[in-house]
């Protein structure tokens, strides 16, 4: 391989390099777009219409001063393992995870949960999976 050879080969490599990741953010971007077709709420129950009351997490907050209080309860039996609420997901208003409540329905025998936040203001998300019925979203303002 001549030298120049060599250096446009190189070139193009570093090239393909920088586009690469390009291509490779907007796949992502489309793959998330589609995202809302794996949770349901009140107003798209999908696949699962009329589970909402069942698997829609209430959600109640309460706050003292800088700390907010937020319960969540989803209305849903607790069968063992055979058909129970598995978690609860508190997200902020960017759907961010900010904290989880694993059930374990040998134990409990309600899905209820507490979570508490501190200097939080905005929208707050809660995901309630279902093991049978996927994942449900609802939320309120703290
Ligand atoms: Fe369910």
């Amino acid at each position: 391989m001549e030298r120049r050879d060599f250096i446009r080969l190189s070139t193009l490599s570093v090239g393909a390099g920088l586009v690469a990741p390009v291509i490779a953010v907007a796949e992502t971007d489309k793959h998330l777009k589609g995202a809302a077709d794996i949770y349901y709420t009140k107003d798209t129950q999908g696949r699962w219409n009329g589970k909402a009351a069942t698997h829609l997490p209430s959600i109640d907050v309460e706050k003292v001063g800088n700390k907010a209080t937020i319960k969540v309860v989803t209305a849903h039996e607790m069968k063992g393992y055979e058909h129970y609420i598995v978690k609860h997901v508190l997200l902020d208003q960017n759907y961010k995870f900010l904290q989880e409540h694993l059930f374990d329905p040998t134990k409990e025998s309600a899905a209820i949960s507490s979570f508490t936040l501190t200097d939080y203001t905005g929208p707050i998300y809660v995901g309630s999976l279902c093991n049978k019925h996927d994942l449900w979203l609802n939320g309120a303002d703290v």
